[in-house]
């Protein structure tokens, strides 16, 4: 593994992951191959801009053409996927543009990796291909119950990657993360949205009940895992990635605001999210048998979040000033407040 392919690696979780490679070895060159949509913002790459061994390239993934030359160009081993579209609430709006891009995009992308019998293909999945899990943990064989167009996208992704590891050898390895927080998460997601609305003292939007369960890890412990699964995993495998234990989305929202001294009155139920996942629960064991197990737990996790929320107010106002993010916040909670 010396020329890594990062695709998506301007948006949240793949600039983490450039920092952390870049940091942690020094024989290797990461190429980001990013659209720049919305999501993707060279603001997040800023640290990196000057190292030698990073390269960026705009592109789409689904431009098999720029895809290729990138591929050329740079004698690329190894890539690893984060470009994706990736808010669930988007979905429900305009899901088209998730199955072009986090199935049609993935498709382009294995077939590159098949003509240049790259080392490795990498692919961030989602636990939300498992679908709500009511009891117990979802394992890595379980069956896929999709319920948005987000995950249904990154379930035909994540299929597609099998189907290319079995009928052409190409040598896949698959994680599927639960929720990640931290620095340059995009102001949509739910915790950087009630952080900084709670630093402006605006109302925070919960969904229904606020009883849904989700995983919260951090970010650093994601790439990390992703990392480990990169050296370690088999191809042809799957993995689960997460703390592996889960919290409601109310007591999230209450360490928030405890934690930023805002009162408990900013929580504004709003009216719930169509098919809307209960919970989302990890066995990440086989993961751990690799060595990796997350740094940060749940509380840990949401506090450096919030802090990194503060020292960067410059990086997220730019976001939310923006034309494109006020449309879109109207448009999705404008008129929803219950009680
Ligand atoms: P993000 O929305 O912050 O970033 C996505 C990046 O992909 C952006 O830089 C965007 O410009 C780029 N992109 C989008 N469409 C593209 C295209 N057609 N061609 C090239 N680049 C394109 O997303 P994120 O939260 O960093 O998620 C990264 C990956 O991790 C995704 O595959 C997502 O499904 C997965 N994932 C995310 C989470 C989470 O909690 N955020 C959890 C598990 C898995
Ligand atoms: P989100 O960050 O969108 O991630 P995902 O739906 O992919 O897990 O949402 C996390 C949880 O927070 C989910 O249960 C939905 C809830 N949520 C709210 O209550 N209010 C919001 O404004 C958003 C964006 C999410």
């Amino acid at each position: 593994m010396k020329n890594i392919l990062v695709t998506g690696g301007a948006g949240f979780i793949g600039s983490n992951f450039v920092h952390l490679m870049l940091g942690k070895y020094d024989d290797i060159q990461v190429v980001v191959y990013d659209k720049l949509t919305y999501a993707g913002n060279p603001d997040n790459l800023a640290p990196v801009v000057d190292n030698p061994r990073y390269h960026f390239q705009q592109g789409d993934i689904c431009d098999a053409a720029t895809v290729d030359k990138v591929m050329q160009q740079y004698d690329i081993d190894t890539i690893v996927n984060f470009a994706a579209e990736t808010h669930v609430d988007r979905s429900l709006m305009e899901p088209g543009g998730f199955i072009q891009t986090d199935v049609y995009g993935t498709f382009v992308l294995l077939e590159a990796a098949k003509k240049y019998e790259i080392e490795r293909y990498h692919q961030i999945g989602t636990d939300e291909v498992y679908g709500e899990v009511i009891e117990g943990r979802s394992m890595e064989t379980d069956r896929l119950h999709t319920r948005s167009p987000y995950s249904a996208a990154k379930a035909g992704g994540d299929l597609m990657c099998l189907a290319y590891y079995t009928s052409f050898g190409v040598p896949v390895t698959i994680t599927r993360g639960s929720n990640n927080i931290g620095p340059y998460q995009y102001p949509e997601k739910v915790v950087p949205v009630f952080i900084t609305n709670a630093m402006d003292d605006q109302p925070l939007p919960l969904y229904g009940d606020g009883l849904q369960m989700r995983d919260y890890q951090h970010v650093a412990d994601h790439c990390e895992g992703i990392d480990t699964v990169l050296r370690q995993g088999q191809p042809g495998e799957i993995y689960n990635l997460g703390t592996g234990v889960e919290t409601t989305n109310i007591k999230m929202t209450k360490l928030i605001l405890k934690l930023l001294n805002k009162p408990e009155s900013l929580i504004q139920p709003i009216t719930d999210r169509p098919g809307h996942d209960r919970r989302y629960a990890l066995d990440c064991s086989k993961v751990r048998a690799l060595g990796w197990q997350s740094r940060h737990n749940f509380e840990q996790a949401i506090e450096s979040t919030v802090k990194w929320y503060v020292d960067n107010e410059d990086w997220w106002r730019k976001i939310k000033s923006g034309q494109h993010y006020q449309a879109y916040y109207e448009r999705q909670y404008a008129g929803r407040e219950i009680g």
